[in-house]
């Protein structure tokens, strides 16, 4: 397999109007760096509560920006004027150029979401997909014109994080991913494009470590916080891999691990401590517990 190909700049569409569906960790902060950047942002979630939580974090968010010296006021103002929150996914789509789902990682979910975006979002609207793992293609099926399909994968936390992951399917145009690519260097972001394989350049690697950190928690080598230090102090890592797990949701990881234990292999099955922790709740920072306890968005203790 070669790499693939590369696109010109000259490729990319004009994109004013963004929809992002699914308003929890990444799609609320996917909203924020896109309306930072001047882009108008369509924030939809299925109900009222969750769009309004959101545009509570987005605040939060932005606010620490300015604290931080990262953005003024005025910027933060405009960017919040620029977010629409709606639960209505017909209407967050149908002046889109562009569209950004961001839903759990089921992938039936996706495609039923992704149906009514090709239906109601313009012709020329291009439809990305916040997956970490799944396959584009399979989401792309569903679409009259899979050649607009693509994935656009970004990291947590989506206003710190550099990367931005392309996946090109089969069949994605070189528009489409020109697009992307022009977008995602707008936004402040790096990307990089790759081909749609199970876990794609990112995750694959990601997961391995937290499905192997949580191993040895559970058969007791180190506790939580010196596993965690073993690859902060030894490796340099920003953050161990169980912290990092709790930051990205452990029932995104065992979605995840479960995937691609399917496409992959036996090395990605996970651990009976994933499953028994998602099971019990604990799903990491954003409901408050899970290796760690979370409060205002700091480790406890
Ligand atoms: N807006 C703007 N800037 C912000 C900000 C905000 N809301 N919050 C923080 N920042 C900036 C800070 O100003 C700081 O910038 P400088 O370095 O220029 O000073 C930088 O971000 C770091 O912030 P902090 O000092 O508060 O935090 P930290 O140094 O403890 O780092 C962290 C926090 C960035 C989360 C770091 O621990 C880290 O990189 N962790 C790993 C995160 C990671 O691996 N994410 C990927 C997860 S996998 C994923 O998301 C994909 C998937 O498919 C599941």
């Amino acid at each position: 397999m070669s790499p693939p190909p590369p696109v010109t700049p000259e490729e990319a569409r004009v994109v004013l109007v963004i929809g992002v569906i699914g308003s929890g960790t990444m799609g609320h902060g996917i909203a924020q760096v896109l309306a930072q950047a001047g882009y108008e942002a369509r924030l939809c979630d299925v109900d009222e509560r969750l769009v309004t939580d959101a545009i509570g974090k987005i605040r939060v968010s932005l606010d620490k920006g300015v604290l931080r010296g990262k953005i003024d006021r005025g910027t933060r103002d405009a960017a919040l004027s620029r977010i629409k929150a709606t639960t209505s996914l017909i209407e967050a789509v149908r002046d889109a150029d562009l569209v950004i789902e961001a839903v759990p990682e089921k992938l039936e979910l996706k495609r039923e979401i992704f149906a009514t975006m090709d239906r109601a979002a313009p012709e020329r609207a291009i439809l990305a997909t916040n997956t970490s793992s799944l396959s584009v293609a399979a989401i792309a099926k569903v679409a009259r014109d899979p050649s607009r399909v693509l994935g656009m994968h970004f990291f947590n936390p989506v206003p710190v994080m550099k990367l931005l992951e392309i996946v090109r399917h089969e069949t994605t145009s070189d528009a489409a991913t020109a697009t992307a690519r022009a977008l995602g260097v707008a936004i402040g972001k790096e990307p990089i494009v790759v081909r749609d394989v199970a876990g794609f350049a990112s995750s694959r690697l990601g997961i391995a470590i937290g499905l192997e950190a949580m191993r040895m928690a559970e058969s007791g080598v180190a506790t939580i916080p010196d596993i965690d230090k073993a690859m902060k102090l030894g490796y340099g890592h920003p953050m161990g891999p169980l912290e990092l797990s709790d930051l990205v949701g452990l029932d995104v990881r065992l979605a995840i691990a479960d995937y691609l234990e399917k496409e992959i292999g036996p090395s990605f099955k996970p651990p009976e401590l994933l499953k028994r922790m998602v099971q019990e709740g604990k799903l990491g920072k954003k409901v408050g517990e899970g290796f760690y306890k979370w409060k205002d968005g700091k480790i406890q203790g």
